[in-house]
């Protein structure tokens, strides 16, 4: 397996550690390449992704990365010229982010219940396209734009994505997330390339939810969700609030998906290079490892997955919540365990 490995910024270097000790443990055969890119890469030589880095990254089987961001760089820079534009480049269209409430983690609703969602959001479409501008910049009359944009074509693949993923899954019940009342135009399209799929998935049962109403139900019912599939946008907010009921940012993992295997897919934590943190040895590397877990399942490595998400499970149900995490024991019990 030729990984590229890029810790980043902050706590993405200690966590990533973390990941690979135990993607090392389950993983022999596991050939490394790191890249130095981020805030510190941007401050010392103004360069965020250059094309040479990004035709190697295209050379590797998957990519790890930890976090990207410090408070010294301005916003929008790290994200549009490195994050998003992996992203794109990549075409990672499936963004992959289950929740699920491990035996031992509390949630802070105050019914718990079974939470096990596997939420697909759109990752190469929506308002994140950067397709927009602004007039008459700093006076009165200013205009932003920044337009939604949709496609057949980007749509079916990840709502294809989302039901090829329900099908294998027990309850087999999807979600579509959007506001079609009133995004008619884009919500529209959604709903009847979602309807014109299910034909070919008879056994998956599907339901629609508004997002302002699922907003409330991830807190009130979050039982009710098996797979969620929903936009670039949607996805995003809907996804902290499904990492904040299964136990926060420390849990939280990601893949960035070509799901055609055209491109690299790309692992990483949710959560971000936490500055108020760094250097400290004490953030959770669970998401990163939990990420290594879907890396592993993404490359069709089920087996060692399965290792990797037990070891976690394990873990979390024996943890002593009022114990300081150290980020690297935690790396030594989760390698021990797989
Ligand atoms: P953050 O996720 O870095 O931190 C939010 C809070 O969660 C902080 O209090 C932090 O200490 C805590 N936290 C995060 N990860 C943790 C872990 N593994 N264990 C224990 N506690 C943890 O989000 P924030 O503060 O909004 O952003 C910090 C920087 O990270 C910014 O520059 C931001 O742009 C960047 N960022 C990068 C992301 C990425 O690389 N994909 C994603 C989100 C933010
Ligand atoms: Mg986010």
């Amino acid at each position: 397996m030729r990984l590229a490995v890029i810790p980043g910024d902050g706590i993405g270097p200690e966590v990533v550690a973390e990941g690979l000790k135990v993607l090392r443990e389950v993983a022999p055969d596991l050939e490394t390449t790191p890249y130095d890119l981020g805030a510190a890469r941007w401050q010392q030589t103004g360069e965020l992704l250059p094309d040479t880095v990004l035709d190697e990254l295209r050379g590797h089987d998957a990519i790890l990365l930890g976090a990207i961001g410090d408070p010294s760089v301005p916003p929008g820079i790290l994200e549009r010229g490195l994050l998003l534009r992996l992203r794109f480049e990549l075409d990672h269209h499936v963004n992959l982010r289950p929740a699920r409430l491990y035996d031992g983690v509390r949630s802070p609703l105050a019914a718990e219940g079974p939470i096990d969602m596997l939420c697909v959001r759109e990752g190469t479409e929506g308002p994140y396209v950067g397709n927009g501008g602004v007039l008459r910049k700093d006076t009165p009359q200013e205009i932003a734009t920044e337009v939604s944009l949709n496609t057949a074509f980007g749509v079916e693949r990840v709502v294809r994505y989302g039901f090829e993923r329900a099908v294998t899954r027990p309850r087999k019940h999807l979600t579509l997330i959007h506001k079609t009342n009133v995004l008619t135009h884009a919500g529209g399209l959604w709903s009847r390339i979602v309807e014109e799929v299910s034909a070919e998935f008879p056994d998956v049962q599907v339901a629609y939810q508004h997002v302002d109403a699922a907003s409330m139900f991830f807190i009130t019912d979050p039982g009710r969700y098996d797979v969620i599939v929903t936009d670039n946008l949607f996805g995003d907010i809907v996804t902290d609030i499904a990492a904040a009921v299964t136990g926060g940012i420390g849990l939280a993992a990601s893949g960035n998906l070509d799901a055609s295997g055209t491109n690299p897919s790309m692992f990483e934590p949710v959560h971000g290079s936490a500055p108020d943190i760094a250097g400290q040895g004490i953030a959770d590397p669970t998401a990163t490892v939990l990420s290594v877990g879907l890396l592993l399942d993404h490359l069709g490595r089920t087996e060692q997955a399965k290792k990797v998400n037990a070891a976690v499970a394990f873990d979390l149900s024996t943890r002593d919540p009022q114990q300081q995490i150290r980020t690297t024991q935690v790396g030594d019990r989760l390698a021990a365990l797989a």
